[in-house]
Parts: C-alpha cells; structure tokens; sequence
C-alpha cells in the first residue's frame, strides 16, 4: 500500500492481466446428481461446453455421466463416496475392481479425460463425527497402488475433497494456521502421501457459511470488493475471509513441512435461495467477485487457482440438514435456465442455457379460490406436500417470501404436483386443490413446471402409492374431527 508509484500499479496491471490471459487455468463446475428430474447428462455436457467450462468435479463416477462426458474434451474428476471407503479400506481387490470399472475403463475405451479420483467427501467434517477417519487414509493408499498397477499412476492423481474445518488458526491470522489438533497427526501423513505420490490437496472453502453460522459476521469480508477493517498478517493484508481462510492451510501445509503442495479450491459458491443472505444478487456478487480473484491468488499464493464452481444445477432432492439453502447453489436452476449474468472468462458476461429442455404442460396446481381458509385439512396437506416435495423456497429471506398463508399453500401444491410429474392423483387435496393454466408466480416467486425426464427411475413416473393412503388416513381423521 503506498509504496508502488502510478505508473508501476499501471505496469503491474498490465502484467497481471497477461499473466492471467496467458496462465489461465479454466474454470471447473461441481455436476451433483441429487435431483428429484435431473437434466440429461449429455445436456449437461452440452451447457458444459456452450460456457465453456473446462472441468468437472464429480460425487461418484455414474455411469451415464462418464459416458455423456466420452470425447468432449472436458477434464473430470471422479468421486468416491464416503459409504465405500470401508469397504475400499479394507480390500486392495475392491480398489483394484473400482479402479478397473470406474477409471481404466472409461480411459481407454471412452476417451473421457479423467485426471483426479476424489477418495471420499469431505469425510472429516466434524459433523461426520470421526465416522471415516480410521477408513480414509487407507482408501487412498489403496485406489492410489491400484491406479498405479493399471498403469495411470502419472496420469491420475489422488485426492480428497477436505472441508476447511480441518485446518484453524488461533487468531484471525492466517498465520497461527495448523491442522485440527484431533486429526494433525493423521493429516500430516494424508498431506506427505499426497506430496510423494504427485497428489493434490483439494479444499472447499464457504464464506456464505462463514456468514450463516455467524450472524456478526461482517457481511462485505465474504465478499470481494473491499472491506474496512482489513487484516494485517505481518503486511500481508485480508479483506475478504476466502483468503484468510485459504492462507490458513497454506500455513498449515508450510509448518508441517509441505509448503508447496498444490491446492485445489474443489467448492466455492453462492447460494440463490432458502435463506436470509442467499439471493440472486449476493450469488453473482460473490461469483463475480471471485472469478476475477481467482486470477489473482491469495496473499501468501498470488498466483491463477484451479477452482471448482459450487454448483452447476440446483438439485432439489440433496438433504436440507445443512439447511434449506443446500439445494440452491446451481449457477444454473434446475432446468438449465441461468439464473444470473456470469462471466466464466471465455464466455460473455451471459450464460448460455442448456438445450433443448422439454418441459411437462403449462399446468400448476394451487389452493382453490373456494377452498375455505380454516378448513383442518389446510395445515396436514400442505405438510404432506412440502415433506414429499421441496419447499425450501417458503419462509422468511426466501423468494417467496412475499406469499400470504393461501400463496404459501399453493406453492406447496403446486411444488408436489410437479414433483410427480404432473399426475391428476396428486392435485387432489380435497376441498383444497386445483389445477390451473395461469402461472401463479408472483414478483420472485417463481412456480416452477417441471421437466420431462426420460429416466424410469425417476420419481412419481408412476402413481405414488403412498399418497392414496395418506389420504384415506386424513379423511378417517377429519371424520373422528367431525364426529
Ligand atoms: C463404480 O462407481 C459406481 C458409482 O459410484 C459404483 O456404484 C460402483 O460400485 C463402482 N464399481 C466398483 C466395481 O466399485
Ligand atoms: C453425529 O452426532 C450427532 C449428535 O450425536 C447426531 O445428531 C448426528 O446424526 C451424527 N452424525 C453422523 C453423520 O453420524
Ligand atoms: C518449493 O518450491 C520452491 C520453488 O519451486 C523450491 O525452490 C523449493 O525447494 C521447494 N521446497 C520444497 C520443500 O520442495
Ligand atoms: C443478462 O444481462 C442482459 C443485459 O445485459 C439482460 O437482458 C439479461 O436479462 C440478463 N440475464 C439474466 C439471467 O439476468
Ligand atoms: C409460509 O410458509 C413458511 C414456511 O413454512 C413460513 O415460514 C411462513 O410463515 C408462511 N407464511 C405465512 C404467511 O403463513
Ligand atoms: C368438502 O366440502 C363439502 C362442502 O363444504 C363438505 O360437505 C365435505 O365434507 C368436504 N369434504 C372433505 C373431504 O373435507
């Protein structure tokens, strides 16, 4: 600060931005399979492509997907969850087989460009309690002798997805970085295995998390354009928590000895919905900001990081334990229709929607206009229908907020209606709902209609069973109300 004249800030301007033209690494994505209609995986390819989005991180290695991916070009990254690494732990034959069927096999024969195995997700959060410590360290031994016997040692490296709750510091300076003190030891030898084996150290780091567990959490230190307390690490200056955070496994990697590992950002994102701090503007906020900081590095790093977007696609079936933000994180919504204005680097500042979505008829299911306000039936419907379908959109700071208690009841139909694909069977909450052919979306609300999946397997293809029972069971019980 201060010390640089003009044209020297003008001079390394310049640089910078030949710098990062000429080293970019390319953009990745986060493609999750969560959803209740997923969008056809060569569609997904396709947006891939058309954004020009270089790398894809995957949850596990589906066999529609690695297919989809065969020839295109994109770089992949397969996934192992976290229920098989017992079992891969256990059995150098089990990671010989996974390796086999999910990497060799796709290499050769379907040219799909696999260059990282993530052994496990994120399998030392503290909200797994200690579940996978014992499993994940010989996984990764193993998929890694097991890569190298089938001879992809140098061209497919190991790693894990780790969340950044597995280094802290114990101030706010990155500096006083080190591993959580109950796993150090054992991440010390991940970390060693990782540097002799040419591995890679992958973290996912969450500013808006920062901010949801915090709410004195200063807002525009998740951001990136500036903030007022900026913090000074020994002339090192913060002002965005992502590099602080990011500078503290740096630390924690220097002090142990692995300074130079090469870290990967596999998550970073914005949520759009689901609570107070994740909407449209603060996504692409956030995004934005971040695509161009990318470029620059940290403090203690100030140079391009290879970065994983999270996520591709808003997935309405992921758990909302975490909270009902988890199921919009998507640059994309669920059908592939952009959400906001993004530049990737090689893309214009606008995203290009996926292709060819076929939809299901402009049909919505809402709450009668005759429908009586105080009828006892209300409240058990719209619980049946928002625990069977995905009301994350409900509630105050969403963006549907702004429904009354009637609005509300129809988003919760309308939301389980489309959930099974449109069938008469589930508009049926008697006395309470019917179909209609005007779009009951409101301001940000936005009801959505559901896409055509041609999966069998996807839910409510066929008429859910469970619904004609649950029914009969709230008619006996308005009958004893009534009675
Ligand atoms: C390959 O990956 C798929 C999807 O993650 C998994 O279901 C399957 O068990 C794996 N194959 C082997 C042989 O481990
Ligand atoms: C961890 O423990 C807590 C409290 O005992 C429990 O609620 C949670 O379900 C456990 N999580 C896992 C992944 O076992
Ligand atoms: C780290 O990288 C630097 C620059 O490439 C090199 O000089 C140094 O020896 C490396 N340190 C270790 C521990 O590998
Ligand atoms: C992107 O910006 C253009 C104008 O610059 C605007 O017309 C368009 O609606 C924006 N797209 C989204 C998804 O916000
Ligand atoms: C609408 O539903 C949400 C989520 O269940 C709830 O938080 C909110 O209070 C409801 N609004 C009204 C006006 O009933
Ligand atoms: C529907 O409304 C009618 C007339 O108000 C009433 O007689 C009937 O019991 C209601 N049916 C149910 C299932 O609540």
């Amino acid at each position: 600060m201060g010390i640089l004249g003009r044209n020297q800030m003008l001079a390394l301007a310049v640089f910078k931005v030949l710098f990062s033209i000429n080293t970019v690494h390319g953009i990745g994505a986060n493609w999750g399979t969560q959803s209740s209609h997923p969008l056809p995986p060569p569609t997904v390819v396709k947006l891939l492509r058309d954004n020009g989005i270089q790398k894809v991180k995957l949850f596990d290695a589906e066999s529609s997907v690695l297919r989809a991916l065969s020839g295109s070009g994109i770089e992949v990254m397969v996934g192992i969850p976290n229920d098989m690494l017992f079992s891969l732990a256990n059995s150098v034959d089990a990671a010989e087989r996974w390796v086999e069927k999910n990497v060799s096999a796709y290499v050769s024969s379907n040219s799909v460009d696999i260059r990282y195995v993530a052994v496990g997700n994120e399998p030392f959060l503290r909200a797994s309690n200690g579940t996978f410590i014992g499993t994940t360290f010989p996984a990764l031994r193993n998929i890694q002798a097991a890569l190298i016997k089938a001879g992809l040692g140098s061209r497919v490296r190991v790693t894990i997805p780790l969340n950044a709750d597995v280094y802290q510091s114990s101030t706010e300076n990155p500096s006083t970085g080190d591993f959580r003190p109950d796993i150090h030891d054992l991440m010390v030898q991940i970390v060693s295995f990782l540097s002799l084996n040419g591995g890679i150290f992958t973290v996912n780091i969450y500013p808006f998390i920062s901010l949801y567990n915090d709410p004195s959490f200063p807002l525009d230190y998740a951001f990136f354009d500036g903030y007022s307390s900026p913090i000074n690490d020994n002339g090192r200056i913060y002002t965005n928590v992502f590099d602080a955070n990011f500078d503290t496994l740096v630390w924690a990697l220097e002090k142990n000895g692995f300074g130079n590992l090469t870290i990967v950002v596999g998550e970073i994102g914005w949520p759009t919905d689901g609570d107070r701090n994740a909407n449209i503007a603060s996504a692409q906020r956030f995004n934005q900001g971040f695509m161009s900081h990318m470029n620059k590095g940290t403090p203690m790093r100030p140079v391009p990081m290879d970065v994983y977007l999270f996520s591709l696609i808003d997935e309405d079936a992921k758990s909302i334990q975490p909270g009902n933000f988890e199921r919009h994180w998507g640059i994309f919504n669920y059908d592939g229709t952009p959400k906001y204005n993004l530049s990737l680097g090689s893309n214009n500042n606008e995203l290009v929607p996926a292709s060819n979505v076929q939809y299901l008829n402009r049909r919505w299911c809402v709450l009668s206009p005759s429908a009586n306000p105080v009828d006892p039936q209300l409240g058990p419907s719209v619980s049946y229908a928002c625990a069977n379908s995905d009301c994350t959109s409900l509630g105050y700071g969403t963006s549907c907020s702004n429904l009354n208690a009637q609005g509300n009841a129809s988003y919760a139909f309308n939301s389980y209606y489309q959930q099974k694909n449109q069938l008469d069977s589930t508009c049926q909450f008697p006395n309470l709902s019917v179909i209609t052919t005007s779009d009951p979306s409101v301001g940000t609300c936005k009801f959505k209609i559901m896409i055509r999946t041609t999966n069998p397997g996807a839910s409510g293809i066929s008429p859910d069973p469970s619904f004609g029972l649950v029914q009969v069971l709230v008619f006996l019980l308005a009958l004893l109300v009534v009675v």
